[in-house]
Protein backbone atom coordinates (compact mmCIF):
# COMPACT_ATOMS: atom_id res chain seq x y z
CA UNK A 1 0.00 0.00 0.00
CA UNK A 2 1.38 3.38 -0.85
CA UNK A 3 0.54 6.48 1.72
CA UNK A 4 0.50 9.74 -0.30
CA UNK A 5 -0.06 13.02 1.21
CA UNK A 6 0.40 15.49 -1.60
CA UNK A 7 -2.62 16.36 -4.25
CA UNK A 8 0.21 16.25 -7.22
CA UNK A 9 2.25 12.70 -6.45
CA UNK A 10 -1.27 10.86 -6.12
CA UNK A 11 -2.63 12.14 -9.72
CA UNK A 12 0.91 11.64 -11.03
CA UNK A 13 1.33 7.87 -9.72
CA UNK A 14 -2.53 7.51 -10.15
CA UNK A 15 -2.10 8.46 -14.29
CA UNK A 16 0.47 5.33 -14.07
CA UNK A 17 -2.46 3.03 -13.51
CA UNK A 18 -4.55 2.21 -16.42
CA UNK A 19 -7.69 0.21 -13.87
CA UNK A 20 -11.02 1.60 -12.96
CA UNK A 21 -10.09 3.30 -9.81
CA UNK A 22 -12.61 2.63 -6.60
CA UNK A 23 -12.91 5.35 -4.10
CA UNK A 24 -13.46 5.59 -0.66
CA UNK A 25 -13.07 8.92 1.22
CA UNK A 26 -13.44 8.82 5.05
CA UNK A 27 -12.68 11.18 7.86
CA UNK A 28 -11.27 8.17 9.28
CA UNK A 29 -11.31 6.08 12.97
CA UNK A 30 -12.24 3.77 11.03
CA UNK A 31 -14.79 0.98 11.70
CA UNK A 32 -16.67 -1.65 10.47
CA UNK A 33 -18.79 0.62 8.11
CA UNK A 34 -16.20 2.16 6.76
CA UNK A 35 -14.67 -1.59 6.12
CA UNK A 36 -17.37 -2.53 4.22
CA UNK A 37 -17.34 0.38 1.97
CA UNK A 38 -13.71 -1.19 1.35
CA UNK A 39 -14.56 -4.39 1.13
CA UNK A 40 -16.81 -3.71 -1.93
CA UNK A 41 -14.73 -1.57 -3.43
CA UNK A 42 -11.67 -4.21 -3.04
CA UNK A 43 -14.43 -6.53 -4.55
CA UNK A 44 -15.53 -4.48 -7.23
CA UNK A 45 -12.22 -2.62 -8.58
CA UNK A 46 -8.79 -3.21 -9.32
CA UNK A 47 -7.20 -0.32 -7.73
CA UNK A 48 -8.81 0.93 -4.47
CA UNK A 49 -8.15 4.66 -3.08
CA UNK A 50 -9.19 5.15 0.53
CA UNK A 51 -9.00 8.89 1.36
CA UNK A 52 -8.56 10.26 5.39
CA UNK A 53 -9.33 13.67 5.67
CA UNK A 54 -11.09 15.24 8.74
CA UNK A 55 -12.56 18.31 6.53
CA UNK A 56 -12.93 21.02 8.65
CA UNK A 57 -15.70 23.02 6.13
CA UNK A 58 -18.07 20.36 7.39
CA UNK A 59 -17.60 21.05 10.69
CA UNK A 60 -19.95 23.99 12.12
CA UNK A 61 -18.43 26.96 14.83
CA UNK A 62 -18.56 24.47 18.12
CA UNK A 63 -19.24 21.60 16.69
CA UNK A 64 -16.25 18.73 16.91
CA UNK A 65 -13.94 19.05 14.35
CA UNK A 66 -10.92 20.47 17.06
CA UNK A 67 -11.48 16.59 19.10
CA UNK A 68 -12.88 14.58 16.24
CA UNK A 69 -11.42 11.15 16.83
CA UNK A 70 -8.05 10.31 14.75
CA UNK A 71 -6.49 7.06 15.20
CA UNK A 72 -3.81 7.13 11.97
CA UNK A 73 -1.97 4.26 12.97
CA UNK A 74 -4.68 1.91 13.35
CA UNK A 75 -6.17 3.21 10.17
CA UNK A 76 -3.33 2.89 8.15
CA UNK A 77 -3.29 -1.22 9.53
CA UNK A 78 -6.92 -1.79 8.27
CA UNK A 79 -6.22 0.19 5.06
CA UNK A 80 -3.22 -2.53 4.46
CA UNK A 81 -5.18 -5.55 6.01
CA UNK A 82 -8.11 -4.85 3.58
CA UNK A 83 -5.94 -5.00 0.37
CA UNK A 84 -5.94 -1.15 -0.51
CA UNK A 85 -3.75 0.02 -2.98
CA UNK A 86 -3.17 4.01 -2.33
CA UNK A 87 -4.10 5.60 1.19
CA UNK A 88 -4.33 9.45 0.32
CA UNK A 89 -3.81 11.16 4.09
CA UNK A 90 -3.34 14.97 3.31
CA UNK A 91 -2.98 18.01 5.41
CA UNK A 92 -5.49 20.71 5.36
CA UNK A 93 -3.66 23.00 3.78
CA UNK A 94 -2.87 20.48 0.63
CA UNK A 95 -6.71 20.71 -0.08
CA UNK A 96 -7.83 24.80 0.94
CA UNK A 97 -6.15 28.00 0.70
CA UNK A 98 -7.26 31.12 2.04
CA UNK A 99 -10.47 32.10 -0.90
CA UNK A 100 -11.89 29.70 -1.92
CA UNK A 101 -14.33 28.31 -4.50
CA UNK A 102 -17.45 26.45 -2.57
CA UNK A 103 -19.88 23.99 -4.01
CA UNK A 104 -23.10 24.83 -2.28
CA UNK A 105 -26.02 22.68 -1.36
CA UNK A 106 -29.36 23.00 -3.12
CA UNK A 107 -31.62 25.38 -1.71
CA UNK A 108 -34.51 22.53 -1.07
CA UNK A 109 -32.55 19.12 -0.16
CA UNK A 110 -29.61 20.73 1.00
CA UNK A 111 -31.51 22.87 3.69
CA UNK A 112 -33.91 19.82 5.47
CA UNK A 113 -33.37 17.60 8.07
CA UNK A 114 -29.63 17.63 8.75
CA UNK A 115 -28.98 20.67 6.53
CA UNK A 116 -31.47 22.93 8.68
CA UNK A 117 -29.93 22.45 11.78
CA UNK A 118 -26.24 22.62 10.51
CA UNK A 119 -26.35 25.32 7.27
CA UNK A 120 -23.57 24.94 5.77
CA UNK A 121 -22.54 21.74 6.49
CA UNK A 122 -23.04 19.82 3.15
CA UNK A 123 -21.65 22.67 1.11
CA UNK A 124 -18.51 21.73 3.13
CA UNK A 125 -19.01 18.16 1.97
CA UNK A 126 -19.95 18.68 -1.45
CA UNK A 127 -16.33 21.02 -1.77
CA UNK A 128 -14.40 18.57 -0.73
CA UNK A 129 -15.99 15.25 -2.16
CA UNK A 130 -15.56 17.49 -5.83
CA UNK A 131 -12.21 18.38 -4.51
CA UNK A 132 -11.57 14.34 -3.92
CA UNK A 133 -13.21 13.21 -6.83
CA UNK A 134 -10.85 16.16 -9.03
CA UNK A 135 -8.02 14.40 -7.71
CA UNK A 136 -8.68 10.97 -7.51
CA UNK A 137 -10.69 10.60 -10.90
CA UNK A 138 -12.83 7.30 -9.60
CA UNK A 139 -14.55 5.64 -12.10
CA UNK A 140 -16.71 4.39 -8.46
CA UNK A 141 -16.92 5.63 -5.29
CA UNK A 142 -18.68 4.09 -2.36
CA UNK A 143 -20.56 5.60 -0.17
CA UNK A 144 -22.40 4.74 3.26
CA UNK A 145 -26.49 4.51 3.68
CA UNK A 146 -26.23 5.42 7.09
CA UNK A 147 -25.47 9.24 6.05
CA UNK A 148 -28.44 8.64 3.78
CA UNK A 149 -28.64 12.60 3.37
CA UNK A 150 -25.20 12.70 2.15
CA UNK A 151 -25.72 10.22 -0.26
CA UNK A 152 -28.81 11.39 -1.65
CA UNK A 153 -27.01 14.90 -2.29
CA UNK A 154 -23.66 13.94 -3.49
CA UNK A 155 -25.25 11.79 -6.58
CA UNK A 156 -27.65 14.95 -7.53
CA UNK A 157 -23.81 16.96 -7.39
CA UNK A 158 -22.17 14.01 -9.85
CA UNK A 159 -25.96 14.32 -12.24
CA UNK A 160 -25.99 17.52 -11.95
CA UNK A 161 -22.36 18.42 -12.56
CA UNK A 162 -21.93 15.84 -15.39
CA UNK A 163 -19.21 14.27 -13.25
CA UNK A 164 -17.64 10.92 -14.36
CA UNK A 165 -18.14 8.89 -11.14
CA UNK A 166 -21.10 6.59 -10.59
CA UNK A 167 -22.03 6.49 -6.97
CA UNK A 168 -22.43 2.94 -4.99
CA UNK A 169 -24.56 3.01 -1.93
CA UNK A 170 -23.97 0.60 0.81
CA UNK A 171 -25.72 -0.84 3.72
CA UNK A 172 -25.43 0.40 7.40
CA UNK A 173 -23.54 -1.66 9.41
CA UNK A 174 -24.62 -2.18 12.81
CA UNK A 175 -23.45 -3.52 16.37
CA UNK A 176 -24.76 -6.69 17.07
CA UNK A 177 -27.20 -4.75 19.63
CA UNK A 178 -28.34 -2.83 16.42
CA UNK A 179 -26.84 0.36 17.13
CA UNK A 180 -24.92 2.00 14.18
CA UNK A 181 -21.58 1.97 13.89
CA UNK A 182 -20.24 5.30 14.10
CA UNK A 183 -16.86 6.98 14.69
CA UNK A 184 -19.07 8.52 17.24
CA UNK A 185 -19.99 6.22 18.99
CA UNK A 186 -16.73 6.37 21.32
CA UNK A 187 -18.31 9.90 22.87
CA UNK A 188 -21.28 7.67 24.54
CA UNK A 189 -20.79 6.81 28.01
CA UNK A 190 -22.20 2.62 28.14
CA UNK A 191 -25.36 4.37 29.86
CA UNK A 192 -25.99 6.69 26.80
CA UNK A 193 -24.93 3.83 24.25
CA UNK A 194 -27.95 2.06 26.08
CA UNK A 195 -29.90 4.68 25.19
CA UNK A 196 -28.99 5.03 22.03
CA UNK A 197 -30.44 1.83 21.15
CA UNK A 198 -33.50 3.40 20.95
CA UNK A 199 -33.07 5.07 17.40
CA UNK A 200 -32.50 1.76 15.58
CA UNK A 201 -35.48 0.12 18.03
CA UNK A 202 -37.44 3.13 16.58
CA UNK A 203 -36.62 2.14 13.24
CA UNK A 204 -37.16 -1.60 13.18
CA UNK A 205 -40.37 -0.72 14.93
CA UNK A 206 -41.24 1.21 12.04
CA UNK A 207 -40.20 -1.26 9.76
CA UNK A 208 -42.88 -3.88 11.42
CA UNK A 209 -45.39 -1.63 10.95
CA UNK A 210 -44.98 -1.27 6.90
CA UNK A 211 -44.49 -4.88 7.25
CA UNK A 212 -48.27 -4.67 8.46
CA UNK A 213 -49.03 -2.50 5.73
CA UNK A 214 -49.52 0.33 8.30
CA UNK A 215 -48.00 2.39 5.89
CA UNK A 216 -49.06 6.48 7.05
CA UNK A 217 -46.36 8.29 7.97
CA UNK A 218 -47.73 10.57 10.49
CA UNK A 219 -48.61 7.04 12.68
CA UNK A 220 -45.22 5.66 12.18
CA UNK A 221 -43.83 8.94 13.06
CA UNK A 222 -45.90 9.07 16.17
CA UNK A 223 -45.03 5.60 17.16
CA UNK A 224 -41.10 6.39 17.03
CA UNK A 225 -41.38 9.03 18.86
CA UNK A 226 -42.47 7.31 21.71
CA UNK A 227 -39.72 4.99 21.59
CA UNK A 228 -37.04 7.02 21.35
CA UNK A 229 -38.26 9.01 24.51
CA UNK A 230 -37.02 10.67 26.35
CA UNK A 231 -33.94 11.38 23.86
CA UNK A 232 -34.04 14.79 22.36
CA UNK A 233 -35.07 14.45 18.82
CA UNK A 234 -33.88 16.47 15.95
CA UNK A 235 -36.26 14.61 13.50
CA UNK A 236 -38.26 11.66 12.70
CA UNK A 237 -38.91 12.19 8.86
CA UNK A 238 -40.45 9.90 6.01
CA UNK A 239 -38.94 10.83 2.71
CA UNK A 240 -38.96 8.98 -0.68
CA UNK A 241 -35.76 8.23 -2.60
CA UNK A 242 -35.89 11.83 -4.28
CA UNK A 243 -35.61 13.41 -0.50
CA UNK A 244 -39.40 14.34 -0.62
CA UNK A 245 -41.79 14.21 2.14
CA UNK A 246 -44.51 12.03 2.06
CA UNK A 247 -47.58 11.40 3.73
CA UNK A 248 -47.13 7.73 3.11
CA UNK A 249 -44.67 4.72 3.02
CA UNK A 250 -43.68 3.61 -0.91
CA UNK A 251 -42.91 0.71 -0.61
CA UNK A 252 -39.27 0.06 -2.50
CA UNK A 253 -39.20 4.20 -2.38
CA UNK A 254 -38.82 5.47 0.68
CA UNK A 255 -36.32 6.18 3.33
CA UNK A 256 -37.44 6.78 7.08
CA UNK A 257 -34.71 9.41 9.27
CA UNK A 258 -33.68 9.69 12.64
CA UNK A 259 -31.64 12.11 13.75
CA UNK A 260 -31.29 12.26 18.15
CA UNK A 261 -29.54 13.85 20.64
CA UNK A 262 -27.55 11.32 23.24
CA UNK A 263 -26.21 12.97 25.57
CA UNK A 264 -24.02 15.88 23.38
CA UNK A 265 -23.56 13.29 20.67
CA UNK A 266 -26.07 13.73 17.51
CA UNK A 267 -26.95 10.81 16.35
CA UNK A 268 -28.04 9.58 12.87
CA UNK A 269 -29.69 6.03 11.70
CA UNK A 270 -32.24 5.63 8.85
CA UNK A 271 -33.91 2.46 7.01
CA UNK A 272 -34.83 1.99 3.40
CA UNK A 273 -38.01 0.72 3.01
P1 LIG B 1 -17.16 9.45 7.51
O1 LIG B 1 -18.14 9.82 8.57
O2 LIG B 1 -15.78 9.02 7.91
O3 LIG B 1 -17.81 8.30 6.65
C1 LIG B 1 -17.16 7.80 5.50
C2 LIG B 1 -18.12 6.89 4.78
O4 LIG B 1 -18.47 5.77 5.61
C3 LIG B 1 -19.46 7.59 4.43
O5 LIG B 1 -19.85 7.23 3.13
C4 LIG B 1 -20.41 7.03 5.47
O6 LIG B 1 -21.77 7.01 5.05
C5 LIG B 1 -19.87 5.62 5.63
N1 LIG B 1 -20.32 5.02 6.89
C6 LIG B 1 -20.23 5.55 8.14
N2 LIG B 1 -20.80 4.73 9.06
C7 LIG B 1 -21.27 3.65 8.36
C8 LIG B 1 -21.95 2.44 8.74
N3 LIG B 1 -22.28 2.19 9.99
N4 LIG B 1 -22.28 1.58 7.75
C9 LIG B 1 -21.95 1.83 6.45
N5 LIG B 1 -21.29 2.95 6.04
C10 LIG B 1 -20.96 3.84 6.97
O7 LIG B 1 -19.08 10.78 5.66
C11 LIG B 1 -17.97 11.29 5.81
O8 LIG B 1 -16.96 10.67 6.49
C12 LIG B 1 -17.59 12.62 5.20
O9 LIG B 1 -18.72 13.46 5.18
C13 LIG B 1 -16.96 12.51 3.78
C14 LIG B 1 -17.95 11.90 2.77
C15 LIG B 1 -15.68 11.67 3.83
C16 LIG B 1 -16.60 13.93 3.28
O10 LIG B 1 -15.74 14.58 4.15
Amino acid sequence: MRIISKVLELKEYLKEQNENIGFVPTMGALHDGHISLIKKARAECKFVVVSIFVNPTQFLEGEDFDKYPSKDEADKKICQFAGVDVLFLPQVDEIYSDDEVRVVAPNVRGFVLEGATRPGHFDGVLSVVNKLFNIVNPRYAYFGKKDAQQLNLISLMVKQLFMDVEIIAVDTVRDSDGLAKSSRNIYLTPEQRVEALKISRSLSEASKMVGKRLLKSSEIKAHMKEILKPLEIGYVEVLNREFELISEVELGNSVILVEALVGETRLLDNVWL
